[in-house]
């Protein structure tokens, strides 16, 4: 019998396809002892367990209705409770037909490109951006307008010359994507005063703007500024969250908002993706949720995540070479490190061997760059870790620089 190869039988989306950078490199820093600053995971440590198996006493009651097939826009109580949850975020207590809840906000962000992008059209996003972004938007069709981002988030003042510069040369631009709080890989924040501009320029070119906030609520000093969601009064604006950083990524339960009609084809792309997310996972959370452990969790997160980045910058301050760029987060996950001179994918492959792992600059640009640069999450290691695994990375620039 010879061997079926079902290369000739690939569709073009499959074969032009690249798989995820940062889950490529897991395999090579599954090593034991390896300290790995590379994936953007929650700390494990931290995780709710015994408060969330509590939650699974909602099956004794509810289990007639939680075992069973859900309404593809999510478990009513759930909904519900972000609903209420939020509002203070949004602005106002957003509708049931404005919300859909998702298998992640992984999943949100494909939804959104299979009810607005058309194969070779654009989205504009920042510059660097969440590879897992990149790839969803790809496998959608779509091509990629990059805006640079400084501490202050993406420069709002560049993007009417990008969007005009485009046009001019045919390209059609659907939505703006920016993570606006804590942004991956940056770790910048997008002031208020960028929001504003950012919503103007949606408006004066008829676009929507696609808000990803999987970190907002993981703020470690300062101030939540206002979601653009809250300022927007025409429907233009999506707004996504999810339970992954804020509770168990492993729950794969998240929330999409928006204007009823863009939601609705959402939900009927998803009828033809899983017709529902987990309702299993849905009630869990929502029964953890409603028992007031989510407000009583998040603080504690907050406490331990604000520890582990104070560690990782202390650790970075005795060890990194002086020429090594980058600022301290208020929130979220994630460092960002500039290396002039360094290509940083050499260097993954030095800090591995050295028992280290990052995540190289390349993975977060859509269009090429970042090769000096590189991801640091500071959550997922031990906090005796962060010590060691800059002193790793020191000796892995130091090999590099030989
Ligand atoms: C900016 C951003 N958006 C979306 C996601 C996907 O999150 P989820 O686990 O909710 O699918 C991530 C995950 O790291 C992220 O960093």
């Amino acid at each position: 019998m010879s061997d079926f190869s079902p290369e000739t039988m690939f569709s073009e989306l499959a074969l032009n396809m690249k798989p995820s950078p940062i889950r490529e490199l897991m395999p090579m820093i599954k090593r034991v002892g390896m300290i790995s600053f590379a994936g953007g995971n929650p700390d494990p440590k931290i995780f709710p367990i015994a408060k969330f198996y509590e939650s699974s006493s909602v099956l004794r009651k509810n289990g007639e209705e939680i075992l069973q097939y859900g309404a593809t826009d999510g478990y009513e109580p759930l909904k519900t409770f972000i609903a209420r949850w939020m509002a203070p975020r949004m602005g106002r207590e957003t509708k049931p037909e404005e919300m859909l809840i998702t298998s992640g906000s992984q999943q949100g962000m494909d939804l959104l490109c299979a009810a607005l992008v058309n194969p070779g059209e654009y989205i504009l996003v920042e510059d660097p951006t969440y590879p897992g972004a990149i790839h969803t938007m790809r496998n959608r069709g779509a091509g990629f307008i990059t805006a640079p981002c400084d501490k202050d988030g993406m420069i709002a003042d560049k993007l009417p010359g990008l969007i005009e510069e485009a046009r001019s040369s045919g390209k059609k631009i659907k939505f703006i994507y920016s993570i606006v709080n804590f942004q991956n890989p940056a770790g910048c924040t997008l002031s208020t005063e960028r929001r504003k501009k950012l919503l103007d320029t949606a408006r004066k070119y008829d676009l929507i703007i696609f808000e990803d906030d999987p970190y907002g609520h993981l703020r470690y000093e300062g101030g939540h500024l206002p979601t653009i969601f809250s300022m927007d009064t025409d429907g233009r604006v999506i707004y996504a969250c999810s339970f992954s950083k804020i509770l168990a990524p492993g729950a794969r339960v998240a929330w999409i908002v928006g204007q009823k009609d863009i939601i609705r084809k959402m939900v009927m792309v998803k009828q033809g993706v899983d017709l529902c997310t987990s309702v299993v996972a849905q009630a869990l959370v929502a029964e953890y949720c409603e028992n007031g452990h989510l407000d009583g969790f998040l603080p504690k997160i907050v406490s331990h995540y604000r520890g582990k980045r104070d560690g990782m910058a202390e650790a970075f301050r005795r060890y990194l070479p002086k020429n090594v760029e980058y600022e301290v987060p208020q929130g979220g996950f994630f460092f960002w490190l500039r290396i002039p001179g360094v290509d940083t994918q050499k260097l993954f492959l030095k800090a591995v061997d050295r028992g280290v792992a990052f995540v190289h600059g390349r993975a977060f640009y859509a269009n090429g760059g970042g090769d000096d640069c590189l991801r640091t999450c500071f959550t997922f290691a031990g906090a005796d870790d962060l010590q060691e695994g800059a002193r790793r990375l020191r000796d892995a620039i130091d090999d590099a620089a030989r």
